[in-house]
């Protein structure tokens, strides 16, 4: 059984408890971050801190009283729950007024409700799937306009998944006024030669902590980094495609709409990308 972090206590998971009144189960009013953990140790911790804290604010979140001492509570789930490889998830809410309203309730009196849990991944960086590439297919974003704050409405991205499912792929790339905004969970890019092609930062996605991290070990690999929108037309006649995340890290995208991409098996590039990424990444992990 897991030991679970809630409210400044470590408990077994099945004695962790949240109110019914609390507004991320009634508002989805919470944000999160997953941070995934390699050889026992924090992948890119200091990303996904600063993140939190924007999520936090761009919603006028209260910042709960733990937010400072986050790395020592996720070091102590790693060890309570003997994690080498894996993640780590953490959810902010507005916390439990006494009641269901839509006025935010007093900060002075409501306090924000902090969850984290280990979620046991062994394998999770030598992948199968990385060597096999993953296939998509796209769908319509149909998500709210505020992508770029981590909040835990993921309702659509879910169907999203369930939609990927039953079409028989792995998962779903969503396209808003004709370009692919990003995965339902990762960030989506494409390969033309030297050129790696991602979205441009925006409130029409989440800026991904490896995302940012990938941009910049291509960069320091003397690949060409455009950062810009790109069609699924373009996607299905690029020599190569893959997604980021901090559970995938860098993951070859093979088949787009049932339509091969490149030679159909992962390339190169995306290849070495993932190689690099998870070398510097272990390098600097806390
Ligand atoms: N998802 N875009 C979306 C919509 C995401 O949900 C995520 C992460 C990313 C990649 O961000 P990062 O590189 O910081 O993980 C992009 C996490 C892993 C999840 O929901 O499980």
């Amino acid at each position: 059984m897991r030991t679970v972090y809630v409210n400044g206590e470590y408990l077994p998971e099945n004695e962790a408890k949240v109110s019914i009144f609390d507004r991320g189960f009634l508002m989805a009013d919470g944000v999160y971050e997953v941070t995934s953990v390699l050889d026992g140790k924090l992948i890119d911790f200091a990303g996904h801190a600063k993140r939190l804290e924007r999520s936090l604010n761009e919603l006028d979140m209260p910042h709960p009283a733990v937010l400072p001492d986050l790395l020592e509570v996720h070091r102590e789930l790693v060890r309570l729950n003997g994690i080498e490889e894996g993640m780590i998830y953490l959810q902010i809410t507005r916390g439990a007024p006494n009641d269901r309203d839509f006025v935010f309730p007093d900060p002075k009196t409501t306090t924000p409700t902090v969850v984290l849990f280990t979620q046991n991944k062994p394998g999770l960086a030598d992948s199968p799937v990385a060597k096999k590439g993953i296939k998509v297919i796209s769908i319509e974003d149909q998500r709210w306009a505020r992508r770029d704050i981590k909040t835990v409405q993921l309702l659509f991205p879910s169907m999203g998944k369930m939609m990927a499912k039953a079409a028989g792929v792995d998962d779903a790339w969503m396209v808003e006024d004709g370009a692919v905004t990003e995965g339902t969970s990762n960030n989506a890019y494409i390969i033309k030669g030297n050129t790696i092609i991602t979205r441009h930062l925006g409130n029409e996605i989440l800026h991904g902590i490896t995302r940012a991290a990938v941009l910049r070990f291509a960069k320091e690999a003397q690949m060409q980094v455009e950062e810009r929108s790109f069609t699924i037309a373009e996607a299905q006649e690029a020599d190569e495609a893959f997604i980021t995340s901090a559970s995938t890290f860098v993951m070859p995208v093979v088949e787009v709409d049932g339509v091969a991409v490149g030679s159909g098996a992962p390339g190169p590039v995306a290849a070495r990308l993932r190689e690099i990424y998870l070398e510097e990444s272990r390098k600097m992990a806390v």
